[in-house]
C-alpha cells in the first residue's frame, strides 16, 4: 500500500486498479481522493465528452479542456448501422410518443406493458427463431436477470472468461456455481464440461459465450461450442449484443452467421448497439421466457422500457429487414478501413465492426485518444485494469454510414498521430 501511496503523488501513474488496493476509513476520504483523478480523466477528453448534436458518423463534441466545439468522425460508437438518426425510425418514434406518451410509469408485470412492447417481443422472437422473448430495460439487466433468475443452487454456468461485466455481476449475485474457461479455447471448454459432468451427472449446466466479443470484436467458435454443449448435456446461452445487426446476411446475428438459428437455447441481446437506444432481451422457449418474467428480479422490480424506445427498436428491425445492404456497407467499410490502416503500416485485424489497435505499453492510451480527438477523430481507449497492460488498445468501431472520404480522413489522422507517438516510422 505504501508503494501505491507514493505513486499517487503523481496521479498520472495512478490507475483505478491501484485505487481498489487502498484501504479507506471514511467515505469522504475515499471520494475526495478519487475526485482529482476523475476530473483529470474528464479534462483529458478521456471520458464523458459531451456531444452537441445527434449521433451520426460525423458529429460535434465539446472539448472538455478548451470548451471549443470539435467536429469529429465518430469511430467510438456502437451505432453500427447508423440507425440512431435514421429518418424513418425517428418518425416512428415520434408517432409512438404521440400515441402512447413518453412511458408507462411502471414495471412490465403491472402497468408497464403495451401492445408495442408485446409486438417487439414477438418480432425479436421471430428474428432470433425462438418461441418468445422478454424485453428488459437494459442489456445489463437482461444478463443479470437470466443468470440469477434461471440458475439456482447446484446449477452450473460454464462461461468464456471474456464475457461482459453484466454476466460477471449475475455470477456475483447468483447462487449457482460458475466455472470460467479461457477465451475461445474449445479444448479448455471440453475439459471444463467433462469435469463438471463427471462430478455432477444430473445438474443443469449452461455454457455462456458472446457471439461477438465487445473488446476485440472476435467471434465465438459457436458450432464447436454448441456441439460440445450437446455432447455434455448443457444448454447454450449467447450474448449477441455486438453480433445483432452486424453478422449474418440479414444482420440477425452470430447464430445466423453460422447457420445455427433456432439451435441456441438462450439468446440474449441489447438495443444499445445496432438499435442505438437502450434495453435488452432474452429469447428462447416460451416456458423459459415466462419463467424469467416472474423470477428475473431485474425484470420484475424495474420499470419497463419507455414505449417510444420499444417502438424505435421495432422500427429498427423493420428497417433492417428492408435494408440488408446496410449490413453489407458496414462490412465493406471495415474492409476498406483495415486495408487503409495496413497499407499505412499498422497491424490491425477485424472480424466484425470492432477493430482493436494495440498500443505499446510504454505509451499512455489516453494521450493518443486526446491527440486523435484534436485531429478530428473520436475513438475510445481501453487501458489497465480493464485489460492487461500489454493488451491496452484503441477500440475503434465502424459504421455503415461512413463515406470513402470519411475513412480516408480517419486513416490520415491515425497515421499523423501514430508517427507523433512513434507507433509508425
Ligand atoms: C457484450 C455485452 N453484453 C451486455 C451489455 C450491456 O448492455 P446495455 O448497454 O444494453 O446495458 C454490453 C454493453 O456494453 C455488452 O457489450
Amino acid at each position: 500500500m505504501e508503494d501505491v501511496l507514493a505513486r499517487t503523488e503523481n496521479l498520472e501513474n495512478f490507475s483505478p486498479g491501484d485505487f481498489f488496493k487502498l484501504g479507506w476509513e471514511t467515505l469522504d476520504g475515499k471520494t475526495a481522493f478519487f475526485a482529482p483523478y476523475f476530473r483529470g480523466m474528464v479534462d483529458d477528453n478521456w471520458i464523458m465528452r459531451e456531444a452537441l448534436g445527434p449521433a451520426s458518423h460525423r458529429m460535434p463534441f465539446r472539448d472538455s479542456r478548451t470548451g471549443e466545439t470539435r467536429e469529429v468522425l465518430m469511430l467510438g460508437s456502437n451505432n453500427y448501422l447508423g440507425l440512431a438518426n435514421e429518418p424513418s425510425i425517428v418518425e416512428r418514434t415520434i408517432e409512438a410518443v404521440r400515441a402512447f406518451g413518453i412511458g408507462c410509469g411502471g414495471p412490465p408485470l403491472l402497468n408497464g406493458t403495451t401492445t408495442v412492447h408485446r409486438a417487439l417481443e414477438r418480432k425479436l422472437a421471430e428474428m432470433k427463431k425462438c418461441e418468445d422473448a422478454v424485453v428488459f430495460a437494459s442489456g445489463y439487466q437482461a444478463n443479470v436477470g437470466w443468470t440469477t433468475g434461471l440458475l439456482g443452487q447446484g446449477d452450473f454456468l460454464v462461461y468464456d472468461a471474456q464475457n461482459h461485466a453484466s454476466l460477471f455481476d449475475g455470477i456475483k449475485m447468483g447462487r449457482f456455481e460458475a466455472v470460467p474457461w479461457e477465451h475461445n479455447n474449445v479444448d479448455e471448454l471440453r475439459r471444463r464440461l467433462m469435469h463438471v459432468r463427471w462430478k455432477h451427472p444430473y445438474t443443469n449446466v449452461v455454457v455462456a459465450v458472446e457471439g461477438v466479443y465487445s473488446m476485440d470484436g472476435d467471434v465465438a467458435p459457436l458450432p464447436e461450442v454448441v456441439a460440445l454443449a450437446r455432447k455434455y448435456g448443457a444448454l447454450v446461452a449467447v450474448d449477441d449484443a455486438h453480433g445483432t445487426g452486424v453478422l449474418g446476411e440479414r444482420g440477425h446475428g452470430t447464430p445466423e452467421h453460422f447457420g445455427l438459428e433456432g439451435d441456441i437455447d438462450i439468446v440474449m441481446g441489447t438495443f444499445s448497439k445496432t438499435f442505438a437506444v437502450t434495453g435488452g432481451f432474452v429469447a428462447g422457449k416460451r416456458e423459459m421466457v415466462d419463467y424469467l418474467r416472474f423470477f428475473a428480479r431485474s425484470y420484475m422490480f424495474s420499470a419497463n422500457l419507455p414505449t417510444p424506445v420499444a417502438a424505435s427498436v421495432l422500427a429498427g428491425i423493420d428497417f433492417l429487414g428492408r435494408h440488408p445492404e446496410r449490413v453489407r456497407a458496414l462490412h465493406e467499410n471495415v474492409r476498406s478501413f483495415v486495408a487503409g490502416m495496413r497499407a499505412a503500416g499498422f497491424t490491425v485485424e477485424a472480424q466484425t465492426a470492432i477493430v482493436p489497435l494495440f498500443v505499446p505499453s510504454h505509451l499512455r492510451v489516453r494521450d493518443l485518444v486526446g491527440a486523435l480527438f484534436r485531429e478530428g477523430v473520436f475513438v475510445n481507449g481501453v487501458e489497465f485494469p480493464a485489460v492487461p497492460r500489454d493488451r491496452q488498445r484503441l477500440r475503434i468501431s465502424l459504421m455503415a454510414t461512413f463515406t470513402k472520404e470519411d475513412l480516408d480522413l480517419a486513416v490520415a489522422a491515425f497515421v499523423k498521430v501514430g508517427r507523433q507517438f512513434g507507433m509508425l516510422p
